[in-house]
């Protein structure tokens, strides 16, 4: 562990994911949905990500909207590869490598309208949580919202004997000069090992098995064994291993954070935000009278179990009245994310399958399907030209729902974007698909989506042939696939199984190119991508 890590591992590089939930324009939609006041975020606003690791997320934000993003994160690889991202789309953003303390004490930041910490939290020190407060008190504006991700205890506590074993392990037996990998395979043999004694915590909990299993990657079921290779070296090694592991309760969090004058308003998360599919009766009906007070989060996450928390608090949350809500929620913007035809009208729920209403539903994803984007008053008008046969709560809530796996997504009209902002989106997903050496990123820019989306393997190669030769005909498209794809005795694998004939690998890759041709280049065009 280096000198300036404090406590933080730095030997494992973290990895490239973006998170909506630190887009402004998803947090507007979200607090906006929820009845709140919240900043305008429009150009000239000012946002903060707290140790943005690879950087995809705040470089996606800083490149697609006009919101000015400043950010740090102490570890220099990290930060030289996120400027590197920037580099290539000529993103205005600010990208220290201070640690958190420096950085807070930096007298060239502006204040901000929203400062995000995702995946922080519960690794460090409770200096450094001092440290962040104490920005958050001095550096949010008044009406400002923070984003915070954290751990916490009901989900996380039957782990923390395991995690504490695991942590112990690794310090005092596995050599230091150990990779990742090595590291994770001794691990996972100690605590397979261990698991062989069948010890008495286990019997007193057999649920933990399963948790131990869930956490090192592999079956617990067949020869009771685990973690035969970790599904995932680097969440391991990020999750447990380091110094610091807080799994303390919201309102333990919620109280730090009333020094810094901020407050709960709702979670980031949209399917926390549907108690109809999460709550049974008898939930709902013990948490009423809790509304509005910490202990209605901290009873809600011992009822659903909760392991992990995205939450956003507000300095001075201000509610708004009947109509101001209605005004703000015309205004919100969407866009469908997925074909109709492969729109799914079930919902995996704490109580089982949900399934999504067609007669609500069907009509939206229908209306929705040019990949136009609309306001929810457009929405709701066109979807009741006739008749009123939506209510304005039931399409929030249809809207809510959509939202929990991306189908729909918030959105801004292109027309209503900077040009300049459009351009350089432009620039950089041109770049992006030209590099292949940044390999790890894989996710394009929108200036509709004013943030990011993923592209998969097989449409990035698509988008690449398509971007060298526009005019390609579908079958000559096919047949580059097929060449790309099954070069080198390539397989392929279609849920979970290899495909080894060649007329079925064939007959899956075409079905990409007219999902790409017919859907997802529309989509792309749609979101101002190219
Ligand atoms: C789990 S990663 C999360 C990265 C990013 N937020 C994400 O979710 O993709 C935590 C990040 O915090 C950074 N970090 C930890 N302690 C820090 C400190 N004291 N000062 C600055 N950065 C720190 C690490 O380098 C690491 O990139």
């Amino acid at each position: 562990m280096s000198d300036w890590s404090m406590g933080y591992r730095t030997d494992v590089l973290y990895t490239y994911g973006y998170y909506r939930e630190l887009n402004p324009l998803f947090v507007k939609f979200v607090l906006t949905s929820q009845g709140y006041a919240c900043p305008d975020f429009g150009p000239g606003a000012c946002a903060c990500e707290l140790g943005f690791g690879q950087g995809v997320s705040i470089n996606m934000h800083a490149m697609s909207s006009g919101v000015n993003w400043y950010g740090t994160d102490f570890n220099p690889s990290q930060v030289n590869f996120a400027r590197t991202i920037a580099q290539l789309g000529s993103c205005p953003v600010t990208l220290k490598d201070d640690d958190f303390a420096s950085f807070a004490q930096r007298p060239d930041l502006p204040d901000f309208d929203l400062i995000a910490l995702h995946g922080i939290w519960s690794w460090i020190s409770p200096e450094n949580q001092d440290v962040i407060i104490d920005f958050v008190r001095r550096k949010l504006k008044v009406g400002g919202v923070l984003y915070i991700s954290y751990n916490v205890s009901p989900g996380f506590m039957l782990m923390e004997p395991v995690r504490h074993l695991m942590r112990e392990f690794d310090q005092e037996m596995v050599a230091a000069k150990a990779n990742a990998d090595e590291r994770v395979a001794t691990i996972s043999n100690f605590i397979n090992a261990l698991l062989g004694t069948n010890p008495d915590t286990i019997k007193a909990v057999p649920i933990l098995r399963e948790r131990i299993a869930g956490a090192l990657g592999a079956p617990s079921s067949g020869d009771g064994k685990v973690g035969a290779g970790a599904k995932d070296t680097h969440y391991l090694i990020g999750e447990y291993l380091n110094t610091y592991w807080d799994i303390s309760h919201f309102s333990t969090l919620a109280e730090r954070f009333d020094a810094a004058k901020v407050s709960f308003a709702c979670s980031a998360s949209p399917k926390d935000l549907l108690d109809s599919i999460n709550l049974s009766a008898a939930d709902q009906q013990l948490l009423a009278p809790l509304k509005g007070k910490n202990i209605y989060e901290t009873t809600r996450d011992f009822i659903v179990n909760r392991q992990f928390r995205r939450d956003y608090f507000i300095k001075g949350p201000m509610a708004l009245s009947p109509a101001q809500r209605e005004h703000e929620v015309d205004q919100l913007c969407f866009i469908l994310m997925t074909p109709p035809s492969e729109v799914k009208y079930t919902m995996e729920s704490r109580l089982g399958e949900a399934h999504l209403m067609e007669s609500i539903y069907h009509p939206i994803v229908e209306l929705m399907g040019d990949f136009k984007v609309r306001s929810f008053a457009e929405i709701l008008a066109e979807l009741n030209k006739d008749q009123v046969t939506i209510a304005r709560q039931n399409l929030l809530e249809a809207i809510l729902t959509l939202s929990c796996n991306g189908t729909l997504s918030p959105a801004v009209k292109l027309d209503s974007v900077d040009p300049e902002v459009v351009a350089r989106c432009r620039k950089f997903n041109h770049a992006l698909l030209e590099h292949e050496h940044i390999a790890q990123m894989k996710f394009l820019a929108s200036p509709v989506l004013q943030g990011a989306f993923s592209l998969s393997d097989v449409f990035k190669v698509l988008l690449q042939i398509k971007l060298q030769e526009p005019n390609i005909t579908r079958d000559v498209l096919c047949q580059k696939l097929c060449d790309i794809a099954l070069s080198n005795g390539k397989t392929l694998n279609k849920d979970g199984k290899p495909i080894t004939k060649r007329k079925e690998q064939e007959a899956i890759l075409s079905e990409q190119v007219d999902l790409f041709l017919k859907h997802s280049l529309p989509l792309m065009e749609a979101m101002g991508t190219l």
